[in-house]
């Protein structure tokens, strides 16, 4: 979870190729209403967003049904999104990328080839409720390297879930 341009695919794709985990990328769930919406420099609501975390939850749940690990990017940047991917999903394990909002601003400013535009940052810090105390994860400092967020993502997954380490 966190921002656009906070990092999530950076350190999600890490974990998924030292877990070897199946990986899916919440942005590419959104309906084509959702991408035009953010393209045109408008900021979704929760009424875009339901639609989209019901899937995102229904990725999860199929997964956990069958017992396979995996990482999901999604910003779920209010707690009744996440939530919502958290019912009836006791597996679910949040890690937050959390930075600064200049860095974050630059970022998605140098980034190529996602249609997030940079007008959008500052709704999304609007948005952004952090984790709370009782919700299961960890934050992570998006001004690290993605591999260090990565071993120390791994290390709190291994010690909280039982994850064997790589
Ligand atoms: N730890 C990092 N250090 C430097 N650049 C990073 C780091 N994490 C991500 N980036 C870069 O910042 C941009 C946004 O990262 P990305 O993973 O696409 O964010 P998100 O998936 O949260 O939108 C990308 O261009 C990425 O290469
Ligand atoms: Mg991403």
């Amino acid at each position: 979870m966190g921002v656009s341009g906070s990092g999530k695919t950076t350190v999600a794709t890490g974990v998924a190729r030292r877990l070897g985990w199946d990986f899916t990328e919440g942005d590419d769930h959104h309906p084509a209403a959702n991408v035009a919406k953010m393209k045109a420099g408008q900021a979704l609501d929760d009424e875009d967003r339901w639609p989209w975390l019901r899937d995102l939850a229904a990725w999860i749940g199929a997964h956990e049904g069958e017992g396979r690990s995996c990482v999901l990017t999604c910003s779920a940047l209010k707690r009744s999104y996440r939530d919502l991917l958290r019912d009836g999903h006791p597996s679910v394990w949040f890690a937050h990328v959390s930075g600064s909002q200049e860095l974050i601003a630059e970022r998605v400013q140098k980034r190529q080839g996602h249609y997030m535009p940079p007008s959008l940052v500052p709704s999304q810090f609007a948005t952004l409720e952090p984790l709370g105390d009782d919700e299961p994860g960890r934050v992570l400092p998006a001004s690290g390297s993605p591999e260090q967020a990565v071993d120390e993502l791994l290390a709190d997954l291994s010690r909280d879930r039982g994850v064997p380490l790589p």
